[in-house]
């Protein structure tokens, strides 16, 4: 049996991942750490809660104390690290969290592997280090530019989120270089899908619609992101994991290029349909409002290496997977009810008062 430890499992992409790989891997045993911030949510996980390789420590990587408890006890072989402070936008108005999680939460587990898995009676290449990073590092694109990211492309985060996300793949980076620690790392585009927390753009426009609140899209929505669906990143992860080589990075994309306001209009004709109305009740409610500050123009990812060497391929296309995430909104009522709480309407008042 193989231990494994996820960081950040309550959140977004911890949660879908686990929701698949617990249940198909019973001959694993998974222990999800995640210090439940405003964006984990233990509903995300009600299905596979009670199942006997999975087990649930509240606790916070920034606490390195915490962290040497954690490997003493379950004894990880694997470290999938998900565990971050991940808006852009609660980045630009907080930055210090993201230097505590992303960079010191990161360098502590890093530290951690290092004691635990280089013990004389372990055997450090049968452990690994898994870290789930963002194309956010490799900065922004112009429009009519062809080259899109590469895993070779050089490091020019633009916001606080995606500096503090570059700090901790040089790290990783440097851990394996410096003391051979078994890592890889994968640099994934943007995701979409059910639990994801509506501070992000698909399901704070798919909530705002429904609520006929006003769908916010920063300046002109012309700004370019490359979307892949949770379940196909995940997939990608554990095939990396798998079969990636050590001490490489994967890029993980979706090639599926969408400027903002075209997704907006896109969700409002699917929930037209969905609820048997006229889409222009859903697209009259779109307000342009103050632009982000340093807003990246454009992300896209190329991800030939990881189809190429690994045979990963997405399977879910953008018309599928918007659909079954939007339908997901409208189906889980209760979990809509249980995030929108004391902490996410002050979000709201905060971000989007006077912009
Ligand atoms: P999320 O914000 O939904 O979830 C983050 C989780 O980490 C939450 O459950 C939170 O409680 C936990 N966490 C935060 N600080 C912690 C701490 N100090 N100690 C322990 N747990 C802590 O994020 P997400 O969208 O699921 O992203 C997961 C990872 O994937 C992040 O590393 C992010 O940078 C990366 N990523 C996200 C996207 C995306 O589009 N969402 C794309 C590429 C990469
Ligand atoms: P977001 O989901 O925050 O992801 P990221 O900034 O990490 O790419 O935003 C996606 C895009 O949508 C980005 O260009 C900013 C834009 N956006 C809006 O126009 N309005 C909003 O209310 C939000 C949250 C984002």
């Amino acid at each position: 049996m193989i231990n494994i430890l996820i960081t950040g499992g309550a959140g977004f992409i911890g949660s879908n991942f686990l929701n698949l790989f617990v249940p198909r891997h019973p001959e694993h045993n998974f222990i999800n750490l995640d210090k439940l911030t405003y964006a984990a949510n233990l509903l995300n996980l009600k299905g596979i809660e009670n199942l006997p390789n999975y087990n649930f420590v509240q606790g916070d990587i920034t606490d390195y104390n915490k962290v040497l408890e954690i490997f003493e006890k379950y004894n990880p072989d694997i470290v999938i690290h998900f565990a971050a402070e991940s808006h852009v936008d609660r980045s630009i108005l907080g930055p210090a969290a993201f230097i505590q999680t992303n960079i010191v939460g990161t360098f502590n587990l890093l530290e951690a592997c290092r004691k635990y898995w280089f013990k004389s009676n372990h055997n450090k290449y049968r452990k690994l280090f898994h870290h789930v990073s963002t194309d956010e590092v490799y900065g922004s694109l112009y429009l009519n530019e062809k080259d899109l990211f590469t895993e070779i492309t050089p490091y020019a985060p633009h916001s606080p989120y995606s500096a503090s996300k570059a700090s901790s793949d040089h790290l990783v980076r440097a851990y394996f270089h410096t003391y051979d620690l078994p890592v890889k790392i994968t640099n994934c585009s943007n995701n979409y899908g059910p639990y994801q927390f509506p501070e992000k753009l698909i399901p704070l426009m798919i909530l705002n619609a429904i609520e006929g609140k006003a769908l916010p899209v920063y300046g002109e929505g012309e700004n370019i992101r490359d979307w892949l669906y949770v379940e196909d990143h995940c997939e990608a992860i554990w095939t990396v994991i798998q079969k990636g080589r050590l001490g490489e990075t994967y890029n993980i994309g979706g090639n599926n290029e969408w400027k903002n306001i075209d997704i907006v209009h896109k969700i409002c004709e699917i929930l037209a349909r969905e609820l048997n109305r006229d889409p222009y009740e859903f697209k009259k409610l779109i307000t342009f409002v103050k632009d982000r500050p340093g807003h990246d123009l454009r992300y896209a990812i190329d991800s030939s290496k990881i189809k190429k060497e690994l045979h990963w391929q997405p399977q879910e296309t953008f018309e599928t997977g918007l659909r079954k995430t939007v339908k997901w909104y409208l189906n889980n009522q209760k979990w809509v009810d249980s995030i929108q709480t004391g902490e996410y309407k002050n979000w709201l008042n905060y971000n989007y008062t006077n912009r």
